[in-house]
């Protein structure tokens, strides 16, 4: 039996990777074997390139580079953990996936979406998530979490108001264009909360493909 893909996807602070943590605690729960990784990371290769990614002394990184690392990272973990992960019947998690590419370099950066989408079936050959879980916060929210909780911005956290106006709005497209693929979350309010909306949306996904 093929495994099950779930990515989740939204800016910077909106708690994909604190919800991520819950849902895998609730799976590894219910003995179903997790794989986690993380875009850009999850392999050598990949943690080698996020390094340069986030490294804030890149100032001069060309958007055109920037989306070839991230394609080159997601090629990498593709071939080298989600797609053996898939075949050995786990299910995988991936924190960031194709529509970060989409939304950040497609329509944040404005690099032309036909090519990006063309690249990012190029990097994954193809693959694509089950269901994606967007956890949609205000930018306000985000920029508010990110005062009380982080002290440092990468390189990509110090973009203008209007580059995450645009990756927001990109975020959206990505939805309705794929309404059955891409599940909106409401971000807001206490983490329990936005834990319950995830599960409503996983659990009915997790019973079907056990009960293949
Ligand atoms: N619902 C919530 N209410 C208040 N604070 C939250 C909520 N969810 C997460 N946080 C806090 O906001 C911060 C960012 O959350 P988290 O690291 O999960 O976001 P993220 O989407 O993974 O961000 P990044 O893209 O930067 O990795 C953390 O300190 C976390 O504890
Ligand atoms: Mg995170």
């Amino acid at each position: 039996m093929q495994g099950l893909f779930f990515t989740f996807e939204g800016v910077d602070f909106c708690g994909k990777s604190t919800q991520i943590k819950r849902l895998v605690q609730r799976l590894e729960h219910q003995d179903i074997p997790v794989l986690l990784v993380r875009e850009p990371g999850g392999t050598d290769i990949s943690e080698a390139i996020r390094e340069i990614l986030l490294d804030t002394k890149n100032t001069s990184m060309h958007a055109r580079t920037e989306l070839l690392l991230y394609t080159a990272a997601r090629a990498q973990i593709v071939a080298e953990k989600i797609v053996p992960a898939l075949a050995a019947s786990m299910v995988v998690i991936c924190d960031r996936f194709i529509d970060s590419t989409t939304a950040y370099q497609g329509y944040g950066r404005e690099l032309g979406l036909a090519f990006v989408q063309k690249i990012n079936e190029f990097a994954t050959q193809s693959l694509k998530p089950d269901a994606t879980i967007w956890i949609d916060i205000p930018l306000d929210v985000a920029e508010a979490r990110r005062k009380q909780f982080s002290l440092k911005k990468d390189r990509l956290e110090g973009e203008a108001r209007s580059f995450r106006e645009r990756v927001v709005a990109g975020y959206q497209m990505l939805a309705d264009a794929e309404p059955d693929r891409i599940h909106i979350i409401d971000g807001n309010g206490p983490i329990e909360d936005v834990e319950e909306r995830v599960w409503q949306v996983v659990s009915p996904l997790l019973t079907r493909w056990q009960d293949q």
